[in-house]
C-alpha cells in the first residue's frame, strides 16, 4: 500500500481479474483439457479455486452452523473472487498472489499465547479449533484502498481466546503476529517492510462481538492466500487490521506499532475505524467498489456496524485519528 507507486485502487481494471475474465481463463483451461490436470495436481479446485495441496485436517469441520445475527446486507462475493484477488504482502504487493501463498505450509501450525495473562500456552491449530465453538457469519469487507467485499467467514469469536487466555487486570491491548519465514514467503525478502506483520486491538475490542478468528471461508477451510489457518475479521475497520495466518497473541499493557503504522503513520493509524467522511491522505473513503458486483456504492461509518462498535470510540479526541 505504501512502496508501490501506484496503489492497488488504482490498477487499471484491465489488470484486475474481473468474473468474466476468470471465467474465461476456466473455459479456455476447459477447451484444451488442462482443467482436470491441472485440478488433479491440487492446484485449482473443481471449483476453479486456488486451494491446498495437501488435504486440510479441519476439513471435516465444515460447513458450520451460520449465526444469522450477522449478514452481509448485499450479495456475497463470488468465492473465485475474493480468493484470487488479495493482499498478503508476504506473498507479494499485488493482487496475484493466491498460487505463490501455496508455497505456505500450515500443518504443524502452533499458536503461542503470551504476556499478561494467566494461561500463557502454545496450542496447535487443530486443538485450538476443537475448544472453540465455530460458526459462520457473513461479514463485509473494506479495504483502505476503497474496494470490498461480502464474504461468508467461518471461526469463533475472539472473546472466547481471550477467554482461554485469561488477560491479568493489566493487559490493554492484544497484539498478534503473522508467521515469519523468507523460504516461503519471497516478500520478507524485503527489508525494509518491518516483518513479521503486526496487528493490535484493544482488549475492549478483541471482545467485542463483533471481532472474529477465521478459520474457514464459504463452509471449507480458509485457503492459504486468505490467511490460513487462522486470521481475523474486525469489519469495522478497514482490510489491513484483519491479520492473516497468525502465530501468536501476546497481551500487552503498551500499545504496540503495527506493521502499516510503523511504515508510514500518517496514511495508516492504529484504529482504522471506516468512514466515508474522513479521506485516506491520497485518496477519498466516499465510496468503495465491489469486487464482485463492479459497482461503485457509497461507504457506510464503521462499515455500517456502528451500532455495536461506536460506543468503543466515545472517548477518543480528534487528535487520536480514531478513522486514520
Ligand atoms: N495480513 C498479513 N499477514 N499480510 C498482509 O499483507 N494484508 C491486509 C490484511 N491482512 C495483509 C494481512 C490487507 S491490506 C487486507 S485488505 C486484507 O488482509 C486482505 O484480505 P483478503 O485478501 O482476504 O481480502
Amino acid at each position: 500500500m505504501l512502496i508501490k507507486r501506484r496503489e492497488g485502487w488504482e490498477i487499471p481494471e484491465s489488470q484486475v481479474t474481473s468474473e468474466t475474465a476468470y471465467l474465461g481463463r476456466r473455459n479456455f483451461l476447459k477447451t484444451i483439457g488442462m482443467g482436470g490436470l491441472i485440478a488433479g495436481s491440487g492446484i485449482l479446485s473443481a471449483s476453479g479455486n486456488v486451494r491446498a495441496a495437501v488435504a486440510d485436517p479441519s476439513e471435516a469441520l465444515y460447513p458450520v452452523p451460520r449465526n444469522n445475527a450477522y449478514e452481509g446486507g448485499r450479495m456475497m462475493t463470488p468465492e473465485e473472487i475474493s480468493t484470487t484477488y488479495n493482499n498478503f504482502y508476504e506473498f507479494g504487493s499485488h493482487k496475484n498472489i493466491s498460487k505463490a501463498a501455496q508455497a505456505l505450509k500450515i500443518r504443524p501450525w502452533t499458536v503461542k499465547i503470551d504476556g499478561m495473562v494467566d494461561n500463557e500456552m502454545e496450542i496447535g491449530i487443530d486443538d485450538l479449533l476443537a475448544r472453540m465453538p465455530l460458526e459462520e457469519r457473513v461479514y463485509r469487507h473494506r479495504c483502505v484502498e476503497a474496494w470490498s467485499m461480502v464474504v461468508p467467514w467461518s471461526g469463533f469469536a475472539l472473546k472466547e481466546l481471550v477467554k482461554l487466555a485469561s488477560p491479568t487486570s493489566k493487559a490493554k491491548y492484544l497484539v498478534m503476529q503473522t508467521f515469519e519465514d523468507k523460504s516461503v514467503a519471497s516478500g520478507q525478502k524485503q527489508f525494509w517492510y518491518p516483518w513479521p506483520y503486526t496487528e493490535a486491538l484493544t482488549i475492549e475490542e478483541a471482545t467485542n462481538d463483533l471481532a472474529f478468528m477465521v478459520t474457514g471461508m464459504y463452509g471449507k477451510p480458509v485457503p492459504k492466500q486468505n490467511g490460513a489457518p487462522l486470521r481475523l475479521a474486525v469489519p469495522w475497520k478497514y482490510g489491513f487490521k484483519q491479520i492473516k495466518s497468525i502465530v501468536r497473541f501476546s497481551f500487552t499493557e503498551e500499545r504496540p506499532k503495527t506493521f502499516w503504522e510503523e511504515l508510514n503513520d500518517k496514511e495508516y493509524g492504529f484504529w482504522a475505524n471506516v468512514n466515508p467522511g474522513v479521506p485516506h491522505p491520497r485518496w477519498r473513503q466516499d465510496t468503495e467498489r465491489d469486487i464482485g458486483t463492479g459497482k461503485r456504492i457509497p461507504t457506510e461509518i464503521y462499515n455500517g456496524y456502528g451500532e455495536a462498535v461506536a460506543h468503543l470510540y466515545k472517548d477518543l479526541r480528534q487528535k487520536d485519528r480514531p478513522f486514520m
